[in-house]
């Protein structure tokens, strides 16, 4: 089956086309809009909805003529109906279902996180379930173990802001730009990461992250700091990253210890991030336990990710009803249960 996939949950638009049987990438189309929303310091949702819509079009012809296909050629039309931010979604779906109609091609509604989830299945041949997920990226941060298709159970996660979310406010206090991540990076590079103390926060035992008091953290730093050079800043990024990574570092060994997974997955932005990849398949190494990281632009929102799931769930559940509505929040959990109803 050929799917062509839309993503536009967040600030990235995605159109993607794969084909779910030889578990090919056929096209891969993203436009980021990272410098629309730069001025800001993080997400505008309006200006995110505008853009989506504003390219959504063109993203869709380039997709087809990457992949040497026409409409007819296509077995189905997948779009990303929740989670993510309500008018970017609804523009994706709403594109997706006249694209539908307009070509008499079955509609799929398709989970934001499902897709995350099963992009390892796509891009790591030798991988198998279960596995241990670690979603990092500027909306989600938590734990997901993936049993199968179509059976997740989460695990843990953020409890006020996504990782992601810290690298981007933090950096906005530091007047660096957005998307933060990258820059973060780039100046930890000449930094020491000892020279702030900056505490882990929430280290509990637990697998549920909270990000908003580090972000607090970071902020009294800078107030104490008398004139921010190019040293300190780099010391603070450095700091800050490093914290980060032991973050997540600390809580991956609590959800491996009890999921009892023998595979971790890293998929998000966030899974860019040189240290934390680094850092996480060290751990595994030391722990015997396989380590995948989808290639970057596939961590990252995509197309192919909603065209692969949306194969998966039009072959198992068939074509989505087009009167189904947009879910601003779906908890990847709730799918086993409409599965089992659908079953
Ligand atoms: O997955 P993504 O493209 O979009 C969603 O948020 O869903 O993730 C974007 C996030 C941003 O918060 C960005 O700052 C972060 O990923 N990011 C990074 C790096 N590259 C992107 N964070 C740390 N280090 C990086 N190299
Ligand atoms: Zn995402």
């Amino acid at each position: 089956m050929k799917i062509l996939g839309i993503e536009t949950s967040c600030d990235d638009t995605g159109v993607g086309i794969v084909n779910t049987d030889t578990q090919h990438i056929l096209a891969h189309q993203v436009y980021t809009q990272s410098s629309e929303h730069a001025d800001y310091g993080g997400v505008v949702p309006e200006i995110a909805s505008r853009a989506h819509q504003k390219h959504l079009p063109q993203l869709v012809k380039q997709a087809l003529a990457e992949a040497n296909l026409s409409f007819d050629e296509l077995d189905g039309i997948a779009a990303t109906t929740g989670p993510g931010l309500l008018g970017g979604l609804l523009v994706g779906s709403h594109f997706a279902k006249s694209l539908s109609l307009a070509t008499n091609k079955p509609f799929i509604g398709v989970n934001h996180l499902e897709a995350h989830a099963l992009t390892a299945v796509l891009t790591e041949k030798s991988i198998t379930f279960p596995y241990l997920l670690l979603l990092v990226s500027g909306g989600h941060c938590q734990f997901i173990q993936v049993n199968n298709f179509g059976d997740y159970q989460t695990l843990g996660g953020t409890l006020d802001d996504a990782v992601g979310e810290c690298f981007d406010k933090s950096a906005k206090l530091l007047g660096l730009g957005y998307p933060g991540g990258p820059l973060v990076e780039k100046h930890a590079q000449a930094g020491n990461p000892q020279k702030f103390a900056l505490p882990i926060p929430l280290n509990d035992g637990s697998v549920n992250f909270s990000f908003s008091g580090l972000k607090t953290a970071v902020r009294n730093c800078v107030q104490k700091i008398d004139t921010m050079n190019e040293a300190t800043m780099a010391d603070l990024c450095a700091s800050l990253q490093h914290t980060i990574a032991r973050t997540l570092l600390t809580k991956t060994k609590v959800a491996l210890t009890q999921s009892r997974a023998k595979n971790l997955v890293l998929a998000g932005g966030v899974a860019a991030n040189k240290l934390i990849r680094s850092e996480l398949e060290q751990l595994c190494t030391s722990q015997n336990i396989g380590f995948y990281a989808p290639p970057i632009n596939l961590c990252t929102d995509n197309g192919v990710m909603i065209a692969f799931a949306g194969g998966l769930h039009f072959q198992a559940y068939g074509a989505t009803p087009l009167a189904d509505s947009c879910k601003p929040r779906w908890p990847l959990d709730t799918l086993n249960t409409n599965k089992k109803a659908a079953a």
